[in-house]
């Protein structure tokens, strides 16, 4: 039996992992849930917005199933969701941007971005500087580089995936980005030679244009942690929308999975939000966890669901809700696993 650490989070964050574990449940794993409390409600309760007891029971389990958290109008707050990735040093932040019907996609995109998740400007280094001027540093090492790198290139290996291209800045960050992309031609030569796996790089602002354009010319990415936050946004937007998004945050040891959207307090509650990013995450915590086969029965469920339009959910225009959505996924999960 192996144990998952439940950190639902609030807003939407919660209904999208009751989904999700409702669709866990039917598929007969030899899986335990453990759940834990972060983020605001654990700061009203322990005045700590992850405690030492949440962390170290995130550090204890095979994997981590995440929802989505609020930010709270506090200037002393760092997200939980960054603590567990520094903590348990999630290097690489997986995020497949897969379309399940060209009826809802602006593109039949199969794109899988890999991002520095550890790294750039997300330490929260900034200070004012007594002209009133905020400066704000950026990490970017060698050997955050060419592990996130490495894991791009083994990650198509594995995945039989073609082509591998470099996202940067290196233009103007012409030190730290200029660095990326050297690391990652040094690299590309031999997963060319021995893997045939083919390379190119692209500037960050052309990927962008190129990701609404042309978005074929691209099968995988790897950049750098705040570039592959705006990208990944951006591909899900290509796909029917952040719901559609999910992500794997994986490390030597350990790993968290969640939808990359957040807690969207607006339409919490309200039985709207679409789970599909939540319950894809999970797909990819099975993969993780070498449950090949039941991953591939949610991803495969997860499709035929979407082929019929009386089950479409409400962001692509669909007329299910939360509940009755998973419910229709529950059937088709039923289905499947009976005809197999
Ligand atoms: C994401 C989110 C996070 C990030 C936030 C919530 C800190 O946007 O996972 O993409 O910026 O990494
Ligand atoms: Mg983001």
């Amino acid at each position: 039996m192996q144990k998952i650490c439940v950190v639902p989070g609030d807003g939407v964050g919660s209904e999208v992992i009751d989904s999700t574990l409702n669709i866990l449940e039917c598929l007969d794993l030899p899986l335990s849930f453990e759940r834990t409390v972060v983020g605001i409600e654990s700061f009203e309760k322990n005045g700590a917005y992850l405690t030492d007891d949440a962390l170290s029971l995130a550090s204890d389990c095979d994997a981590i199933l995440f929802g989505a958290l609020t930010t709270p109008n506090d200037r002393n707050y760092v997200s939980p969701l960054l603590l567990l990735r520094w903590n348990l040093e999630l290097f690489a932040n997986v995020r497949p941007a897969k379309c399940l019907n060209p009826e809802f996609c602006l593109s039949p995109l199969d794109l899988v971005i890999i991002r520095e998740n550890s790294e750039g400007i997300y330490g929260g280094m900034e200070r004012e500087l007594d002209d009133g001027k905020i400066v704000t540093e950026r990490i970017v090492s060698e050997a955050g580089c060419q592990r996130i790198i490495d894991f791009a290139f083994k990650y198509a290996i594995s995945n039989s995936r073609k082509k591998v291209s470099c996202v940067h800045k290196a233009n103007v960050l012409r030190a730290s980005d200029g660095m990326f992309k050297k690391l990652f031609y040094g690299s590309a030569v031999n997963y060319a030679f021995y893997n045939k796996i083919k390379s190119d790089d692209c500037l960050v602002d052309a990927a962008a244009m190129y990701l609404c354009k042309e978005p074929d010319i691209f099968d995988m990415i790897v950049t750098l942690n705040l570039y592959g936050d705006i990208l990944s946004d951006e591909a899900a937007g290509l796909i029917g929308g952040l719901g559609f998004a999910p992500s794997a945050n994986i490390g030597e040891e350990h790993a968290l999975f969640e939808p990359i959207h957040g807690s969207a307090p607006d339409i919490a509650n309200k039985d709207v939000a679409n789970p599909t990013g939540s319950i894809l995450s999970a797909a990819m915590m099975l993969e993780y966890l070498d449950m090949t086969n039941k991953a591939a029965v949610i991803w495969d469920s997860v499709k035929a669901v979407y082929s019929d339009k009386n089950k479409w959910t409400k962001d692509i225009g669909g007329n299910c809700g939360t509940e009755e959505f998973t419910w229709h996924l529950r059937n088709e999960i039923n289905q499947q696993a009976a005809n197999r």
